[in-house]
């Protein structure tokens, strides 16, 4: 298959496949980002509206979540037609529309792809709960008699990410209860069976359709899990092994990274590689060890996988550096790119993590650490977007991180749409923190989200006054002013343009390093100062001292060598 560019845009050089290897790339996380309509829900009326401001940030591309037709039992993660768009997002001529628009912007598109697991509304879903046990309609996804004796018990003993059992009992045609199904999220996200072949001929389709139609690329959800160890064994304790970055998958676990699913990544980078230009894959590879993750990007499947190691650490200098290096080591190995990230839909934005006395990653599960220390939090997040945009790669900013926004800990119960909420029994209230819609303008909510009077899915806070795009593009010290100059220099810079990269001498406490053309980067964790060396030419502060002045803590710089 050729596919042409799709859409030609103003400043998009059709031939460059390299653009993924240090591109800056903005998640769009739909339903919060802009509301055309005024109904509440983000849309890609909102997204379009708002391209100028993307294209102004100065990112490269955008990631945009499931936009898909959806129940939306997970946030548009559970998928009834691949081919679709969902009326509460537009229509496919508005996608077409905003790919056009996207590309005349000099911004490419990078799609959410669900490949794990479909609605449970998808027609396939339903065909197979119309189907008698054993039925072929079934056979697409993974139904199984139940355990002990009557049936009465789920088949294994899996759990869901979303908390309970990951199996589900459905009630046969007859009444009476019967089969069960595999769900790795919630019950109404049943997990496909990947070695029926009707699975992958449909998603080649898909891909296809959507290359078509001038996407660059596809984020793919779940990419570790497709393939389940045959019989479904239980899972042991022996499958989870600890390693640096928190628990991660052993060598025999039953349904993460087992070895058929790199078949899948092959069959699909055939038809990346076909396009013209070439299009890429980013996997959410997760809950794998990072040797295991450099598999997937040793050139015949992914080209780059999200850094969830790296989003992990603590704010500490010898963690940041010992993951720095682990990651860049392993993937040099195998010519992949890094790619860096600090928050995304599924994560405490990291501001108020870096605020909390733990700043390693905190799984949404575990109970709060009391009220973070915001004004820590801010300056840490501020170094750490220097440090991020200074290392080679690619990086991810995740909406609403380059104003600065903070989770929002004290959304009311009854507003919560997470499916972790109502599945962990109230227990754990989940992502929703995250997913609140972004404020633009003005001082009160919506904050320009959508028109006047509309209300957003979730509540806003009123203090988000101050941290408008209005407000903030109008403040050289905002955490927008400083995401701007970053982006820019990042993107002008030729210290940054290469893969260069060499780390210098420095007290502990500091990060300091090299990249091209003498453009250095230090990030202070504290407690010394670090000074400025002498006839250093400052580049970027991520404080508001003096250009000269010694680091303090928490305090990030980039200086070209004297
Ligand atoms: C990862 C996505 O990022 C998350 O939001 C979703 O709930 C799960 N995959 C299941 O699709
Ligand atoms: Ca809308």
């Amino acid at each position: 298959m050729e596919v042409e560019v799709g859409a030609p845009g103003a400043r998009i050089e059709p031939r460059d496949s390299s653009w993924w290897r240090r591109a800056a790339i903005y998640q769009v996380y739909l339903q919060s980002f802009a509301d055309g309509n005024g109904d509440g829900i983000g849309d890609i009326a909102g997204l379009r509206s708002r391209l100028p401001y993307l294209a102004e940030l100065g990112v490269d591309a955008l990631w945009i979540t499931p936009w898909y037709p959806s129940p939306m039992a997970d946030g548009g993660y559970d998928v009834a037609d691949y081919r679709g768009i969902d009326p509460r997002f537009g229509s496919l001529e508005d996608a077409e529309a905003l790919i056009a628009d996207a590309h005349a912007h000099g911004l490419r598109l990078v799609v959410d792809i669900v490949p794990n697991h479909t609605s449970s509304a998808h027609p396939w879903f339903r065909a197979a709960l119309a189907d008698a046990p054993d039925g072929p309609d079934r056979a697409r996804y993974l139904f199984r008699p139940g355990g002990a004796g009557d049936g009465a018990e789920p088949p294994n003993n899996w759990q869901s990410a979303f908390g309970g059992p990951a199996w589900t009992r459905v009630v046969e045609a007859d009444g009476r209860p019967g089969e069960w199904y595999l769900h790795l999220f919630a019950p109404e996200q049943p997990d496909l069976d990947w070695t029926h072949p009707d699975v992958g001929e449909d998603f080649l389709r898909t891909l296809r359709f959507w290359f078509d139609r001038g996407i660059d690329g596809f984020r793919i959800d779940v990419a570790t899990s497709l393939a389940k160890r045959p019989g479904l064994p239980d899972i042991t304790p022996a499958d989870w092994v600890a390693n640096p970055a928190g628990t991660v998958a052993g060598p025999d676990h039953p349904y993460l990274d087992v070895e058929p699913v790199h078949d899948v990544w092959r069959a699909w980078r055939v038809v990346a590689d076909a396009c013209r230009p070439p299009r890429v894959f980013v996997g959410e590879l997760a809950a794998i060890p990072f040797e295991r993750v450099t598999r997937y990007l040793a050139g015949d499947q992914l080209h780059t996988a999200f850094n969830f190691d790296f989003l992990r650490t603590a704010w500490r200098a010898a963690d940041l550096r010992a993951t720095i290096d682990r990651t860049t080591d392993a993937l040099h190995r195998v010519g992949a790119p890094a790619t860096w990230v600090l928050s995304n839909h599924d994560e405490p934005r990291h501001l108020t993590r870096y605020g909390w006395p733990d700043t390693a990653y905190r799984d949404p599960a575990l109970p709060l650490q009391g009220d973070p220390d915001l004004v820590a939090g801010r300056a840490r997040a501020r170094a750490a977007a220097l440090l991020m945009l200074a290392l080679p790669g690619s990086a991810y900013v995740f909406q609403g991180e380059e104003l600065g926004l903070p989770q929002v800990l004290d959304l009311p119960d009854e507003v919560l749409q997470d499916p972790t909420w109502t599945r962990s029994g109230h227990t754990v209230r989940g992502r929703d923190g995250c997913r609140v819609p972004l404020p633009w303008a003005g001082a009160t909510a919506p904050f320009g989200f959508g028109p006047e009077g509309s209300r957003p899915w979730l509540p806003q806070p009123a203090s988000w006054a101050g941290l408008t795009v209005e407000a903030e593009r109008r403040d050289p010290g905002s955490m927008l002013s400083l995401y701007r100059s970053a982006l820019r220099i990042r993107r002008e810079d030729p210290g940054l343009a290469s893969t260069a990269f060499a780390w210098l001498d420095a007290p502990d406490g500091v990060l300091h390093f090299e990249r091209d053309a003498g453009l250095r980067c230090a990030v202070n964790f504290g407690p010394a100062p670090f000074p400025v060396p002498d006839g250093a030419e400052v580049v970027l502060r991520s404080d508001e001292a003096p250009p000269d002045a010694p680091l303090a803590a928490d305090a990030a710089l980039w200086y070209r060598r004297p």
